[in-house]
């Protein structure tokens, strides 16, 4: 069923984490009107980064009695102690109490960086979240992941810190060019393919020829958050469950930090690695899919150094890597595995020069 929200108005989605608990609402237009859903009227600490129309970040300050807005530079490598540092001393200076809060407008890396200041300011002040990318919107505004990297370590220091609150305008998305939409959606993607095979279907059905896959976003939004949601809520510290999210993501992680030039997004690099994870029928089905959404299936780089990355980044006390493999569309199995294992895996979608 196709979901209407200009019709029905938006959508709540509850994350249910006993006192920890907040609603997801999803609609359009929503992000001028975010007074109405979030309590602004104190200091507000608006962070945003400089690939985020400014339009956005202003229509969200405008809800506030007392904005601060603050930028941070874009891309990952701006996810650092100094972007942190720079929205702690914004909120000293400004004279932010325990009582203000910070809301973050943008993509996963300000999501990260604005959650963990959150978490960290006068030991924890409220966070909001409104994503303004696919990837955010599908999958890390929801479930307090926040951290910055620190000495090339992804994520190396953070905090869960659920939001107290996360908007959704699916409006925001018409900015992002279509290398954005898909990269953010392999993360969606990831989710049908461990967890639910009528999304795949979603992806499996639609004919680019017909129409954009744009036609598709707010179904697949709203089931990936549902989806999300619901592993969230069973293993919010990712003791168990929560890890069939890195499903794609060993490889991904270690293709994405040997891509020193950035030329691969993140999604793309997860789009990569979910291959070699999947039995051949599965990957059958994937590789149609992530040619229709012009995601890559391999890339040219050096596999030993991919292959420690992963051993460098996921490795065990027994010396082996944990993965997210999966037989059968809308399922997951985790195996522990050997280098040697992981060493093929990796050759089967990454070339040598
Ligand atoms: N993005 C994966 C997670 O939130 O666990």
């Amino acid at each position: 069923m196709r979901i209407n929200l200009e019709k029905a108005g938006p959508e709540i989605r509850r994350v249910n984490l006993g006192e920890r608990s907040y609603d997801v609402v999803i609609g359009r237009g929503i992000l001028g009107r975010a007074g109405e859903y979030l309590p602004l009227q104190r200091k507000v600490l608006v962070v945003t980064d400089s690939g985020v129309p400014k339009a956005y970040a202003e229509a969200a300050a405008a809800c506030c009695r007392e904005p601060v807005i603050c930028v941070i530079g874009q891309g990952e490598e701006n996810k650092n102690l100094a972007s942190f540092e720079m929205l702690l001393r914004a909120m000293l200076t400004h004279g932010f109490t325990r009582k203000d809060c910070v809301v973050a407008v943008g993509g996963g890396i300000c999501g990260d960086l604005a959650g963990f200041a959150a978490a960290s300011y006068m030991r924890g002040v409220d966070f909001y979240n409104i994503p303004t990318t696919v990837l955010s919107q599908v999958d890390s505004s929801i479930g307090g992941k926040t951290a910055i990297n620190l000495d090339g370590i992804k994520n190396a220091v953070g905090a869960f810190y659920q939001p107290k609150k996360v908007l959704i305008d699916i409006d925001v998305l018409k900015t992002l060019d279509r290398r954005q939409i898909s990269a953010g959606l392999a993360e969606a993607l990831k989710m049908s393919v461990t967890f639910d095979e009528e999304l795949f279907r979603i992806f499996e059905d639609f004919a680019p020829e017909e129409e954009g896959i744009e036609e598709n976003l707010e179904r697949i939004i709203a089931r990936s958050l549902a989806i999300k949601a619901r592993v969230v809520e069973q293993d919010e510290k990712e003791q168990g469950l929560r890890k069939v999210l890195n499903f794609g993501h060993t490889i991904g992680h270690g293709i994405e930090s040997q891509c020193l030039d950035g030329s691969l997004y993140h999604g793309e690099c997860v789009a990569i690695g979910m291959l070699p994870m999947c039995s051949p029928a599965v990957r059958e089905r994937l590789l149609p899919v992530l040619e229709k959404l012009h995601l890559p299936t391999g890339c040219v780089m050096d596999p030993d150094k991919v292959a420690e990355a992963v051993r460098h980044d996921k490795k065990s006390e027994d010396g082996k890597v944990t993965i997210v493999e999966t037989d059968r569309i809308g399922t997951y199995r985790l195996e522990s595995v050997s280098y040697e294992v992981l060493r093929e895996k990796v050759a089967m979608v990454v070339r040598p020069r």
